[in-house]
């Protein structure tokens, strides 16, 4: 079980993988998104606040967790706080499950695309019947004759043995893996934005992007959007941050790992900022607040519109795609060792067996996002059903999930095993000393501000449940999956909460645990 838990060769290997769980599909789409969905430099106040405010502190705690407890969420959580700790613990994952199924998916599309980009991707393709848009670009007729076919399944299966491969050996590989993803991804990055902010009116869009709003800011959904997203971009709330530090030496120094790892983090996102709304707005584009379509439709509409004739065109397209690829495996990956960690310390199985038995579960929920246009390719029906589904999912585990995993964490953190008492745990093996104001940040004030913005988004479901307006436009197949937007929230509830009861209650820790 545990006695061959295996340790990061170097910190170096530490923050590389670190960085690479939280820079992904997060900071290159979902951001620009969300700041263009809240009007742009609305968005960055609230995200920076959230980012000192929430994402440092509860980073320190999450990495603190592991390294004290040298092991993963679950197991941490109980020896921290006693059963009610542990089941917050197997929440947190659950809803990493229900993430990571969708994630691997959209990097299974992301695979098709890259291979799309070598040509086809740029093609005049015909209009799907009842998707008047597709008239307007080629990549919308691509991908969604690409997830009318099989091939997205095969994509994904890729995706999920890439995972399997990199996970199976321990950190070793992983750190293996992200000292060439990493630095790759940076050096993609760099080329995207030197060519989005040299293209004619391509600055324009970094103003808006940083010209703030404070109306807007008085506005909780911008807060609840901006807490949200630091909590998934700095893969917070899902356990994978403590499961990481647990195979650090003991005398690493977490406060300056948490803060270069989120530093790293948020600079990586602004960088990407910059680039896709340089793009974007060089091509007079508007970005369509949908993470989706700004990934699939919108970013490669901007790069097949790019100076240089299709070698140019290519180039990016290959460049966007894999830079894509490489960011969400490095993060994927993460999300499958937190939960096979989880599972190899609480069941004593092999590491074979736990990646092995999750791949293949994992596999077959990513199956659910992108198997019903296969099954019904129309496309007035059935045919977006899985991106629909997936829009709820994501709603579900991103909006409120993590922020209540948040929550919970640094309350039972904060006052059943005491924040004074991480915090001298952390201190001891740190250069900068945390004073007393961060047990209050812990125990109060991260909670409560929580609350306020979990309060009033749950506030806004009763005036019009999320996703309410989806289901007449669904009719038959598999229709019912989405057309009562009261199911997808009993099942997300029910299945995570009906499994981590019973992981917490099936079986026993070992020694040391409380
Ligand atoms: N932080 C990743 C992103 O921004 O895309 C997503 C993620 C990875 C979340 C790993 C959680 C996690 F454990």
């Amino acid at each position: 079980m545990s006695k061959s838990r295996g340790q990061w060769g170097s910190k170096v290997g530490f923050i590389l993988a670190a960085s690479g769980s939280a820079i992904g599909l997060g900071n290159i789409v979902f951001f620009s998104a969300n700041a263009y969905k809240f009007g742009g430099g609305a968005f960055y106040l609230p995200y920076l606040i959230a980012l000192f405010v929430i994402g440092i502190p509860v980073m320190i705690l999450e990495f603190g967790l592991g390294h004290q407890t040298r092991r993963a969420f679950p197991e941490s959580m109980h020896k921290a706080a006693g059963k009610p700790g542990e089941f917050v613990g197997w929440w947190a994952l659950m809803n990493a499950c229900f993430i990571v199924f969708y994630y691997i998916t959209i990097l299974g599309w992301v695979l098709g695309m890259l291979i799309g980009a070598f040509g086809q991707l740029w093609q005049e393709t015909t209009p799907l019947k009842g998707f008047a848009m597709d008239e307007l670009a080629n990549p919308h007729g691509y991908f969604f004759s690409m997830l009318s076919s099989w091939k997205p399944m095969i994509f994904v299966a890729i995706v999920w043995i890439l995972n399997a491969i990199l996970v199976r050996r321990g950190v070793a590989t992983i750190e293996a893996a992200v000292k060439v993803f990493v630095p790759l991804m940076w050096i993609f990055m760099i080329v995207l934005i030197v060519r989005g902010i040299t293209l004619e009116n391509g600055f324009q869009g970094v103003w808006l992007l940083f010209t703030p709003n404070f109306e807007v800011m008085k506005d909780a959904a911008v807060w609840q959007g901006a807490f949200s997203q630091i909590f998934f971009t700095l893969s917070l709330g899902f356990g994978v941050m403590t499961a990481y530090a647990s195979y650090l030496p003991k005398d690493s120094d977490q406060t300056s790992n948490a803060l270069l790892t989120s530093l790293m983090n948020c600079g990586f996102e602004y960088i990407a900022g910059l680039a896709i709304f340089s793009i974007l707005f060089a091509f007079a584009m508007v970005p369509a607040a949908s993470t989706l379509s700004m990934m699939f439709f919108i970013v490669p509409t901007g790069i097949s519109q790019m100076p240089g004739g299709d070698p140019m065109v290519m180039a990016f397209g290959l460049l966007f795609f894999l830079l894509l690829l490489l960011a969400g495996l490095s993060s994927s990956v993460s999300l499958v060792e937190g939960l096979a960690s989880s599972l190899i310390d609480k069941f004593r199985i092999s590491r074979a067996k736990a990646v092995g038995l999750f791949c293949i579960f994992g596999f077959v929920g990513s199956a659910m996002f992108t198997l019903p246009q296969v099954v019904n390719p129309g496309l007035e029906n059935d045919g977006t059903l899985g991106l629909t589904l997936l829009d709820l999912v994501d709603h579900w585990a991103f909006s409120y999930g993590l922020l209540i995993v948040g929550l919970l964490e640094c309350l039972l953190i904060g006052w059943a095993f005491g924040a004074k008492r991480l915090r001298a745990g952390v201190n001891s093996s740190s250069r900068f000393n945390l004073g007393s104001w961060y047990d209050w940040l812990i125990k109060l004030i991260i909670p409560a501000l929580i609350l306020y913005v979990l309060i009033v988004g749950i506030k806004g479901e009763f005036a019009g449940l999320y996703g309410s307006d989806y289901g007449p436009n669904y009719k038959d197949g598999f229709s019912w999956m989405v057309n009562s937007p009261q199911f997808i929230l009993v099942g997300w509830f029910v299945l995570t909460v009906g499994a981590s009861l019973i992981f917490t209650l099936r079986g026993k820790y070992s020694e040391g645990s409380q």
